[in-house]
Parts: C-alpha cells; sequence; structure tokens
C-alpha cells in the first residue's frame, strides 16, 4: 500500500510507525524513516542489522532503496525517527545516500515524543559529492 503525504505530523507518526519493524537486536537502537516522493508518495524504511555488522542497512536508506526500486528518483522530504528524547542526526552514509537523489530535501528529525526539528538536507551535508563531480 502506498501512503499519500498530507502533513508533517502525520509523516513523523508514519516513520515512528515503520520503527516498529526495525531489525536491530545488536544495537537495539531502533530507527524509523519517511521519505517523501516528489508526486507524496511516502516510503518507509527501517533499520536491518546482521550478524556481519557492516551488512546492517540504516532506516533511510532503507526507504531510499525501496523508493527507487518502485521507480522514484526525487523526492521532497525525509522523517527520521528514533527512541531516543534527544533529537538524533542521519549518519553520514545516509546523507550521502540521500543527496543522490534531492539536495534541496528537507529532513525532519524526531524524537520518541514526535517532536521535531527541521533542517536540510544541503545544511546536513554542505559541499556534498555528487554526480556532476564526475564530469
Ligand atoms: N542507524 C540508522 O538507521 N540511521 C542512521 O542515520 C544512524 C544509525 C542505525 C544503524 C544501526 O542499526 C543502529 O542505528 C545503530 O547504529
Amino acid at each position: 500500500m502506498v501512503l499519500e503525504f498530507t502533513n508533517i505530523e502525520e509523516l513523523v507518526r508514519i516513520a515512528s510507525q515503520a520503527k516498529e519493524n526495525a531489525y536491530c537486536p545488536y544495537s537495539n537502537f531502533r530507527v524509523g524513516a519517511a521519505l517523501v516522493t516528489e508526486s507524496g508518495e511516502i516510503y518507509t524504511g527501517c533499520n536491518v542489522e546482521n550478524a556481519c555488522y557492516p551488512v546492517g542497512n540504516c532506516a533511510e536508506r532503507t526507504a531510499i532503496v525501496k523508493a527507487v526500486s518502485e521507480g522514484h528518483r526525487l523526492f521532497k522530504a525525509i522523517a527520521v525517527i528514533t527512541d531516543k528524547a534527544a533529537k538524533i542526526m542521519p549518519c553520514g552514509l545516509c546523507r550521502q545516500s540521500l543527496i543522490e537523489f534531492s539536495k534541496d530535501l528537507v529532513v525532519y528529525i524526531a524524537s520518541v515524543d514526535l517532536t521535531f526539528r527541521v533542517t536540510t538536507l544541503s545544511e546536513l551535508l554542505p559541499h556534498g559529492f555528487t554526480a556532476e563531480d564526475l564530469n
């Protein structure tokens, strides 16, 4: 089922719901993400760990892979949430994965109480490496 983007609070709730599926027996650190496509569809993700630790996947990249594999290439926002009271920022690997598709992404960072702060991918990853640099 494809979810439709309605408002930010709802997006954060959807990310929180996605967090319920987190597979993180090694870190016990649950993360949920909800990524909004240019056309307003929402793809969710959670972290999926592995006994071979480096094989694990972050929530944000799970959402990207799901959306891109369904044909989406442009995104306008992502909400990320953990079980922490602090607002935890996306890791560097996820920032790089996101910039591949959307330099102007709006990023909502939520804490366990569903409150959130707003930032942008360009703020999180200034001077990022992109396809243009390969030319
Ligand atoms: N994690 C994410 O899902 N997203 C991030 O941006 C940071 C870290 C996950 C990876 C791992 O499963 C757990 O959090 C602890 O690092």
